[in-house]
């Protein structure tokens, strides 16, 4: 029996050092500006955005792939969100992204996706030339770093959203820049009990990962309940919440040695999985090799037929992810084509830091399995 999740679960060790942590808390990678605390990446943007005086009437840039969870902070703040072609490399087109630049808008989004970093110089070269800010949406992408400089230095602001990367109940960090930024501080407290309940959940993993068995396997075979929860997390309203007590005193208790040891883990299962796809026909990698710097939050697959993919390894007791197989509905398919096959195509295969490289290679051999069958 054998089950993986695709995030990394709550484990004791993590309770233990929840309980040292403690005192001001200093994100690791994050340490050289003011960054300001909140419940979710959504809300750490939309104080982003109003730290920028980004308000009705203005227009923000926003990559055409991406979740409802990128627009609504846009939409929070009363501006409009405008979409900028990405190819199906996850690719940004700089001629294309310098037309989309209309009279109104005051902001370009770039996101790494998964940990991979944008082109963030040259687009922060196109934002001071063309007089907007450059929000860099760095929620896949904590501990990552582009040549000397960390992901999230090159923005006027970074968001983060912490609890995709750590075993945290909740968290999202905006990181300011542009000297002078103020954050409003976040106006709603966060509630124990849904904290509780979300660590309860993530420690879930950790159980069914020893048992070797989760029910999750079997819901998220069914689309309408895949649906059902997408629509409850990236669909979820922005609340501008503060970050729970647990969270802070876990991003508290992340030493940059700890950071350190993710990030080589994260980097070790990924180019295990990676060296495991030379020879498949029926998946190739999106990305490929790992650039030096990068923490991926998976690994990315493109793979034709994907749902007929996803439920081969939910059976097989690998739990994968699409980021993302709905795409906004102000994104328009017919017009984003390459954002829509990218929709249509993606699997992430989990190599967090709860997995060891046994685990990555029990994955890489029931690949290797599925090529002979397929
Ligand atoms: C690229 C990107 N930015 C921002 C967010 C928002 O983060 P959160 O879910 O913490 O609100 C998400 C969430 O999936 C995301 O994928």
């Amino acid at each position: 029996m054998l089950y993986l999740p695709a995030d990394a679960p709550l484990t004791p060790g993590d309770l233990v050092r929840m309980a040292r942590g403690g005192g001001a808390v200093r994100v690791s990678g994050l340490e050289w500006q003011p960054t300001a605390l909140f419940g979710s990446g959504r809300a750490a943007l939309a104080a982003g955005l109003r730290a920028l005086g980004i308000g009705p009437d203005d227009e923000v840039l926003l990559p055409a792939y991406l979740c409802e969870s990128v627009v609504s902070p846009v939409v929070e703040v009363g501006a409009t969100p405008v979409f900028y072609p990405v190819g199906r490399d996850c690719g940004v087109d700089l001629a294309l992204l310098d037309a989309a630049i209309g009279a109104r808008t005051r902001a370009v989004v770039l996101i790494h996706f998964l940990g991979f970093p944008g082109p963030v110089e040259a687009v922060r070269d196109l934002c001071t030339r063309r007089g907007i800010a450059l929000v860099e949406d760095c929620a896949h992408a904590l501990f990552g770093r582009l040549g000397a400089r960390p992901l999230g230095w090159f923005g006027d602001v970074a968001a983060f959203s912490p609890w995709k990367s750590l075993p945290l109940p909740d968290g999202g960090a905006l990181v300011l820049n542009r000297p002078g930024l103020v954050a409003a501080e976040p106006s709603v407290r966060p509630s124990t009990a849904r904290s509780a309940a979300r660590l309860g959940y993530r420690a879930l993993g950790t159980l069914e990962m020893a048992v070797g068995w989760s029910p999750r396997l079997a819901l998220l075979h069914r689309a309408s309940l895949r649906r059902g929860l997408h629509d409850a997390t990236s669909g979820a309203p922005v609340v501008d919440e503060g970050m729970s007590a647990p969270a802070r005193r876990m991003l508290a208790a992340i030493t940059p040695q700890r950071a350190a040891s993710i990030v080589a883990r994260r980097r070790a299962n990924y180019m295990q999985m990676h060296a495991a796809f030379a020879g498949l026909s029926w998946a190739r990698p999106l990305f490929g090799a790992l650039p030096d710097g990068v923490c991926p939050l998976g690994y990315p697959l493109v793979v034709e037929d994907r749902d007929h993919w996803r439920d081969v390894l939910l059976a097989r007791g690998v739990n994968v992810r699409t980021y993302w197989e709905h795409l906004p509905a102000v994104v328009d398919p017919d017009r984003f084509l390459d954002a829509a096959w990218l929709r249509d195509r993606i699997l992430i295969l989990p190599i967090h830091q709860g997995l060891h490289g046994r685990q990555v290679g029990r994955i890489a051999r029931l690949l290797a399995s599925l090529e002979t069958r397929s």
